[in-house]
C-alpha cells in the first residue's frame, strides 16, 4: 500500500466500549444493502497469467455473482493467488481479464482497483505493525477522505469531521470482526488470531463490492475456523459478495455457495459443494495433498 494514512487521533485505553447495534448500520453507512444472489458482480474471462516459461493461470473463466460466497481451490501451487493478484492489479495478466460490473479493470493500479470496489486479504498477514488496530483500519477508510493535502495541513474542521467519523467507522469495523477491546493495540502485538480478524476489518474499510480473502483460517485452530465461518456467513449478510481461498474442506464446504476448483493453472471443475465433493476429478486432484 502506497497511500500515507492520515495520522487518526489514537484512542486512550480507557476509551469507552465500543458501539452496539447500529454498528452494522454504521460499517454499511453508505453501501446498499443487497443479500440475495444476484447479477454477474465480477467476470473472469480467458485469465493467463504466465511467470517465463511458467503458466501459473491458464485460460481461466468463471464469474462471480452478487451476494453469493464463492469457494476458489485447488492443490498447492493451483494458481489460486496469482488469481487473486490478477483481479487486484498486482500483476498484469497475460492474455484475458477481468470485469467488474461490466468494466473491464484492464491496467488499472491496485489503489484504483480498490476504489473500483475489490478488497483483498493477504495469504500472510499484512499489516502495518507499528499502529495500532484501529489505525490500520482508519488507514483503509482513508480511500474515502475528501480532504485535500490543504485540509490535512492546515486541520480544517472539515477534517476533523472526517476523522471523527473514519474513527467512529474504524470502531465499528472492529465491533464487527469481533475485535473491538483492542482497538489500541498495536498490530504487531495482537494475537494471530486477531491480526488476520484485523485484515478482513481494514479490506472491509474500503467498502469493497467484493472481499477476497486468501486463506484466512491458515493456522486456526478449529474452535477459531468456527468462528472464521462464521464471520463469513455474517460479512455476506451483510451485503458484500466473497471470494473465498481456502485449503480447509470442512470450512470451505460449510461456507460458500459455490466452488471453482483449479488444477496446474486450469478450471477443472465449477459447481455446488456437494457436486465439488463427489467430483472424481477434484478428487483425482488432491489425491496425494495432505488435505
Ligand atoms: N511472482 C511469481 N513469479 C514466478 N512464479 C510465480 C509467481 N507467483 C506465483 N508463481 C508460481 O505460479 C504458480 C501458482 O502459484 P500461486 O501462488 O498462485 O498458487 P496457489 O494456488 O495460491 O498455491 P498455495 O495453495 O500454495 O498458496 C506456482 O507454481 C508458483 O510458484
Ligand atoms: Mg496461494
Amino acid at each position: 500500500m502506497t497511500d500515507q494514512p492520515v495520522s487518526p487521533a489514537t484512542p486512550k485505553p480507557d476509551a469507552p466500549p465500543p458501539l452496539d447495534s447500529e454498528v452494522a448500520q454504521l460499517a454499511a453507512a453508505e453501501r446498499e444493502i443487497a443479500v440475495d444472489i444476484g447479477d454477474k458482480l465480477v467476470e473472469i474471462q480467458n485469465l493467463t497469467v504466465r511467470f517465463g516459461g511458467l503458466t501459473a493461470l491458464d485460460d481461466v473463466t468463471f464469474d462471480i455473482k452478487r451476494g453469493e460466497i464463492l469457494g476458489l481451490i485447488g492443490p498447492n501451487g493451483a494458481g489460486k493467488t496469482t488469481c487473486f493478484n490478477a483481479m487486484t492489479g498486482v500483476y498484469r495478466p497475460s492474455s484475458g481479464g477481468v470485469l467488474l460490473e461490466g468494466e473491464p479493470i484492464g491496467r488499472s493500479k491496485q489503489h484504483k482497483i480498490t476504489r473500483r470496489g475489490i478488497a483483498r486479504t493477504f495469504q500472510n498477514v499484512r499489516l502495518f505493525g507499528e499502529m495500532t488496530a484501529l489505525e490500520n483500519v482508519v488507514v483503509g477508510l482513508d480511500a474515502r477522505h475528501k480532504v485535500g493535502v490543504w485540509g490535512s495541513l492546515f486541520r480544517t474542521p472539515r477534517l476533523y469531521r472526517e476523522e471523527k467519523n473514519a474513527i467512529d467507522r474504524g470502531m465499528a469495523l472492529l465491533e464487527f470482526v469481533g475485535i473491538a477491546d483492542k482497538a489500541a493495540v498495536q498490530a504487531s502485538a495482537l494475537p494471530y488470531g486477531y491480526q488476520r480478524r484485523l485484515e478482513i476489518a481494514r479490506a472491509l474499510a474500503t467498502d469493497p463490492k467484493l472481499l477476497c480473502l486468501d486463506e484466512p483460517a491458515a493456522g486456526f485452530n478449529p474452535a477459531e475456523k468456527e468462528e472464521l465461518m462464521e464471520l463469513i456467513r455474517t460479512i455476506r449478510a451483510d451485503g458484500y459478495t466473497v471470494l473465498l481461498i481456502e485449503h480447509d474442506m470442512r470450512l470451505v464446504m460449510g461456507v460458500t455457495d459455490r466452488i471453482v476448483v483449479l488444477e496446474f493453472g486450469k478450471k477443472i471443475a465449477d459447481g455446488l459443494p456437494k457436486d465439488i465433493r463427489n467430483d472424481p476429478t477434484v478428487i483425482a486432484a488432491y489425491l496425494g495433498e495432505e488435505d
